[in-house]
């Protein structure tokens, strides 16, 4: 299986980008193969509700980043969602993707395809439920499986990759990808 790994947080080599790391090294164990976007690299303009997408070919007419980024999650099985917590909800990039998600609502071409959500915060799990159900609930509207959750306490840059626990958590997510 294709697994598109996108990545919502500004620091390269960070907490979200190394979790993600150790999800993707566990899915390679059960032969998926995976590509990763950072999506700070990219420019990802406002939906701004023109509905050009509800209709014809279900494309959105904008053009910038996402025009390469459709294709690629269109060509995906699954999908990793890394974000860190920003005011408990994802970052303003990764909110930026979701609400570009929009075409997919009415071609039904996520329909059936699996997505998980990879986080990690100051606070750690406890703060993270409204951005879990943000995920539950537009895969939900998407109709895409939810195949779980990798949420992790980290702060500073890249300290997450000395806590042995979260990595092999991270690791074992991917690994139960079959
Ligand atoms: C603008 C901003 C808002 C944040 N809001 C929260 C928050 O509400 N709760 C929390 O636990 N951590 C919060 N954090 C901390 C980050 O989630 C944390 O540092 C995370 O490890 C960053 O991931 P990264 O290293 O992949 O960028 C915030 C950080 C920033 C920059």
């Amino acid at each position: 299986m294709k697994i598109l790994a996108l990545i919502g947080s500004p620091r390269k080599r960070s907490n979200t980008d190394i979790l993600v790391d150790e999800v993707l090294r566990g899915a390679e164990t059960k032969g998926h193969t995976w590509e990763k976007v950072y999506l700070y690299d990219l420019e990802i303009k406002p939906c701004l509700d023109c509905r050009a997408c509800k209709k014809g070919n279900y494309t959105c007419p904008m053009d910038d980043g996402m025009k390469g980024l459709y294709s690629k999650i269109d060509a995906s099985d699954i999908i990793v969602f890394g974000t860190p917590i920003y005011w408990y909800g994802p970052t303003g990039k990764m909110k930026l993707l979701i609400d570009r998600l929009r075409p997919f609502i009415a071609s039904g071409k996520l329909k059936g395809r699996r997505g998980l959500v990879v986080t990690p915060s100051e606070e750690g799990p406890g703060c993270c439920s409204p951005l879990v159900q943000i995920f539950r609930m537009s895969f939900e509207y998407l109709g895409m499986d939810f195949l779980g959750s990798l949420l992790a306490i980290a702060y500073e840059r890249g300290e997450v990759a000395g806590n042995k626990e979260e990595m092999e958590k991270s690791y074992r997510l991917g690994a139960s990808i079959l």
